[in-house]
């Protein structure tokens, strides 16, 4: 197959929503229509961890599990479909904020009864940031949710994104009877149901048998709905949707396997095929002849016994062949992987090559870090793979001054595979890491001492945000540096950040020294 056709059989995405939407439900029933996987359950094992108590047997279990399912393949009407997974917490948000560098488009799935969530937002801004076109599932709609328009007129007004509904829900809760869909103007009928049988279409909303199935009040009101839903939006423009303006909404029951043959048909037809992508110097078009990608996920020590590490790079131009010399840029050396994986669903399997939208696992030995980026001799970096700022700050302290080199490599190796952020005072080099959520200090010091035989404890420190800093003005950056040297750090790429103390004395200092930009990520 040429690369163009490699490229247009391929759609990459990952799934967005806040915890308990239903994302693994979803998953799973996407996963069983691609055939990647025979039985529902699958994937559920996932869900015997909330995160919810310390139990550390429980992060390694997850840990393991998020290998397997970090990427899902399958294919899906000859479309290969690369399925990103996204981690649900709040304290992990960072790692989904990564990995939605790597696709092309999402699904974002809502619950009817809860409506637009603060995960949903903030996963949604990080969208937003590169555009991503995005697809609404809104789940559970077997449950008595909010109403259907109050539902979209909530994502319109909350996330700032115009809807076209391509399917709308016929009743709610026990009285939910299915959806009709405005593209073929067609019913689906709701059976309660896990397996993935077809449910039954109704091709005419006027005939008997849909006044006999639905019923003649349902039927009145979904005319109702119906008119008022093509006053209000026009048919979707794809190109709308491609440029991340509009999103198509579909309802359906995840749990219920409704729905969901229509919401991946769609998909199938509308999301895009792998893009181009913005480097420091040009955009690269997966087109070009010449391999590209660059790493947005690092997993280490699944056996600490062997310091061996996957990582997970996102291929955007070329082909990629195994055992073929690349050149790493950062390190400005040539770098050859002699059993790249391919993951298909649970299995992972060696690839001789792999095309533009593929997401393979590199083992490897400590050379490669988040946002590297490889090529075949072209002195490129992929843009996009910021650090975001983290929101809790604290010393480390080392428990154990034996272990002070184990100790420094854990937390390296750590911070590298993204756990956290390190930060060193410039004053006084003390270490400072820098967390999203409060449950990443224990993951931190229950790997430290599993896998490094280190120990460390933390201390308070009294910082709210990190913010990187530079100016075109030397000497108003040197002098504001000086003026705040307690607070200024050195982050892992010794880029310069000012740690502030409360969101009011950020707010000052950025008001008093217009000449400095402050920005809330690494990237420029
Ligand atoms: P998440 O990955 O987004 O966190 O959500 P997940 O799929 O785990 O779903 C969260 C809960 O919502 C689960 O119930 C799941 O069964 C339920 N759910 C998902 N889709 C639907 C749907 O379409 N209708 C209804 N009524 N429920 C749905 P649970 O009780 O927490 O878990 P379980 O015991 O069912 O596994």
């Amino acid at each position: 197959m040429s690369l163009k056709n490699e490229i247009n059989s391929r759609r990459t995405f990952g799934i967005i929503s806040h915890p308990d939407a239903g994302k693994t439900t979803l998953t799973e029933k996407l996963l069983l229509f691609g055939g990647a996987i025979h039985a529902a359950g699958a994937i559920k094992a996932k869900k015997s961890n909330r995160y919810a108590t310390s139990d550390f047997m429980e992060i390694e279990k997850q840990r393991g599990i998020s290998v397997a399912t970090s990427v899902m393949g399958f294919t899906y009407k000859n479309i290969k479909i690369n399925l990103l997974d996204t981690p649900g917490h709040k304290d992990f948000s960072e790692d989904t904020y990564r990995t939605l560098t790597a696709v092309d488009s999402t699904i974002m799935v809502i619950d009817s009864v809860k409506g637009v969530e603060t995960q949903t937002h903030k996963l949604m801004e990080v969208c937003r940031m590169r555009n991503t076109p995005i697809i609404t599932f809104i789940n559970k709609c077997d449950r008595l949710g909010k109403d259907p328009i109050d539902l979209i007129d909530e994502i319109e007004d909350k996330l700032q994104l115009s809807v076209c509904p391509i399917t709308w829900p016929i009743g709610m809760g026990n009285y939910f009877k299915g959806v009709y869909n405005l593209k073929t103007q067609s019913i689906l009928l709701f059976t309660a149901n896990t397996s993935n049988e077809k449910p039954k279409i109704i091709k005419n909303i006027d005939s008997e048998e849909a006044l006999q199935l639905i019923g003649e009040l349902e039927i009145n009101k979904l005319k109702e709905d119906i008119e008022l839903i093509n006053g209000i939006y026009p048919n979707l423009n794809k190109d709308d949707y491609l440029s991340a303006t509009t999103s198509p909404v579909f309802f359906g029951s995840a749990l219920n396997n409704f729905g969901v043959r229509e919401l991946l048909n769609e998909f199938i037809e509308l999301s895009p095929t792998p893009q181009p992508r913005e480097t420091e110097i040009r955009t690269i078009s997966p087109e070009e002849s010449k391999f590209s990608g660059f790493i947005f996920k690092i997993h280490a020590n699944m056996d600490p016994k062997h310091r061996d590490r996957i990582a997970f790079l996102r291929i955007c131009s070329g082909k990629f062949e195994r055992n073929k010399k690349f050149y790493h840029v950062r390190l400005e050396k040539p770098l050859k992987f002699s059993s790249p994986t391919a993951f298909m669903a649970h299995e992972k399997s060696i690839i001789e090559q792999a095309y533009p939208g593929d997401i393979i696992g590199l083992h490897d030995t400590g050379n490669l870090k988040i946002g590297d980026t490889l090529t075949e001799g072209e002195n490129i970096k992929f843009k996009g793979i910021p650090n975001f700022s983290p929101e809790i700050f604290k010393y480390v302290i080392n428990e154990d001054p034996l272990k002070t080199k184990q100790l420094n490599k854990g937390i390296q190796h750590l911070c590298e595979e993204g756990v956290a952020q390190l930060f060193t005072n410039i004053t006084d080099n003390r270490k400072i890491i820098g967390v999203v959520g409060l449950l990443q200090f224990e993951v931190i010091e229950y790997r430290l001492k599993n896998e490094y035989n280190a120990s460390c404890r933390f201390s308070e420190i009294n910082y709210n945000k990190a913010v990187w800093i530079s100016s075109d003005n030397k000497q108003d950056l040197e002098t504001f540096i000086k003026n705040n040297k307690n607070q200024i750090a050195l982050d892992m790429d010794n880029q310069t950040v000012y740690l502030s103390e409360t969101q009011w004395s950020l707010d000052r200092e950025i008001k008093e020294n217009p000449s400095i930009q402050f920005r809330f990520s690494s990237e420029i």
